[in-house]
């Protein structure tokens, strides 16, 4: 690939340093991606500039028209804190006609928003848990369909914010104080679903019109405990110390037999284009012991980060860490956007 310039949009706060040497991975932690990214931008000789925007879209369009950069990698997850803002950042990259790397704001819009991918989803006959969405301002009440136990969440937050092992419930009571938990603690609107029983699949996938699918991830629990949960929460996510004491670790999927690999990643395929998405993306499944898989959610613009769960399942399907980088920012470039239609 030719040498471009690529402008590697994220949040203020996650800038990160030129070097880490001398840095703690618990200190790294936090803007590993955005390094890890940035830097093998860079290894792959292109001119990489980072900047960090938070809440003024006046910086993005200052280094845009300055610099004049040949693409926009995209790693910024919100907007005034809001993460489904994510959405009018790349439609304002769009308004300004210029390329950027991960998904539209069409498919961030339908993906962000759990609600409205389960409704999408199920009218392409697609299986997905049975669910009620409690807004942030109505008293909780479960339809009679939805049956416990339930599993409540927000219905747009990201990384398991708010799950954790309360988050499954049995009862009326329970289910209302965990949904104003929700309410509380992220402000957003919280959503009920049918709790799946199986086991946790994570499918990537990359491409436009013609998509890739990486082997099929899975997290493992090898320690935890008979009544403990198996689902991913906040901790099992993001605690390295809990990780370790539960044996809790993600990699290819064991015991799949080739039919039923094949199948999902067709799944996932019809999942990427039913929720319009481009780039690429993550999916979460969960597999039940009849051997049914339910669509959890789509995530577009999943984590980069070297060593993360994407990125070694597209190693196993022998596309190094940098080939993927640049993977990502051919599709940005070939990617249509509405304003290059028809012409
Ligand atoms: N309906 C469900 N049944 C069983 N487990 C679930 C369900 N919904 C979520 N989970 C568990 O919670 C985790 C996080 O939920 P997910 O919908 O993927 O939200 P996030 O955007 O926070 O990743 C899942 O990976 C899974 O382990
Ligand atoms: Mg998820």
């Amino acid at each position: 690939m030719n040498k471009l310039r690529v402008l590697v949009l994220m949040h203020e706060d996650l800038v990160p340093p030129e070097s880490i040497k001398g840095l703690s991975a618990k200190e790294v932690a936090p803007y590993k991606s955005e390094y890890d990214v940035s830097t093998g931008l860079e290894n792959l000789g292109h001119e990489v500039r980072k900047l960090g925007v938070s809440s003024d879209l006046g910086v993005l369009r200052n280094c845009i028209t300055e610099w004049n950069p040949d693409i926009t990698f995209n790693l910024l997850e919100e907007f005034h804190g809001v993460a489904v803002y994510d959405q009018h950042v790349v439609g304002y990259l769009e308004l300004m006609r210029k390329p950027y790397t991960g998904c539209n704001p069409r498919g961030l819009l339908l993906a962000h928003d759990k609600a409205l991918t389960k409704q999408i989803l199920s009218y392409h006959r697609i299986r997905v848990p049975d669910f009620a969405v409690f807004p942030q301002s109505k008293v909780v009440s479960r339809p009679k369909r939805l049956k416990f136990p339930l599993l409540v969440k927000s219905v747009s937050e990201e990384g398991s914010v708010g799950i954790s092992q309360a988050s499954v419930v049995h009862n009326e009571e329970k289910l209302a104080e965990r949904v104003a938990f929700i309410h509380q603690q992220t402000m957003t609107d919280a959503i009920a679903e049918e709790f799946i029983e199986g086991r946790e699949l994570y499918v990537g996938l990359i491409g436009n019109d013609r998509l890739e699918v990486f082997p099929v991830w899975e997290m493992f629990f090898h320690k935890m405990p008979e009544d403990v949960v198996r689902i991913a929460t906040e901790k099992v996510k993001w605690d390295h110390e809990y990780q370790k004491k539960h044996g809790i670790e993600t990699g290819p999927a064991t015991n799949l037999e080739a039919p039923a690999a094949e199948s999902i990643s067709r799944l996932c395929k019809r999942v990427y284009r039913a929720l319009s998405l481009s780039g690429y993306a993550r999916m979460d499944l969960r597999l039940t012991p009849e051997g049914q898989v339910y669509v959890l959610e789509a995530n577009p613009n999943p984590n980069l980060e070297y060593g993360e769960d994407f990125s070694e399942s597209a190693e196993k399907a022998g596309i190094s860490y940098e080939k993927l980088l640049s993977r990502i920012v051919s599709l940005g470039l070939a990617y249509k956007a509405p304003w290059q239609w028809g012409g």
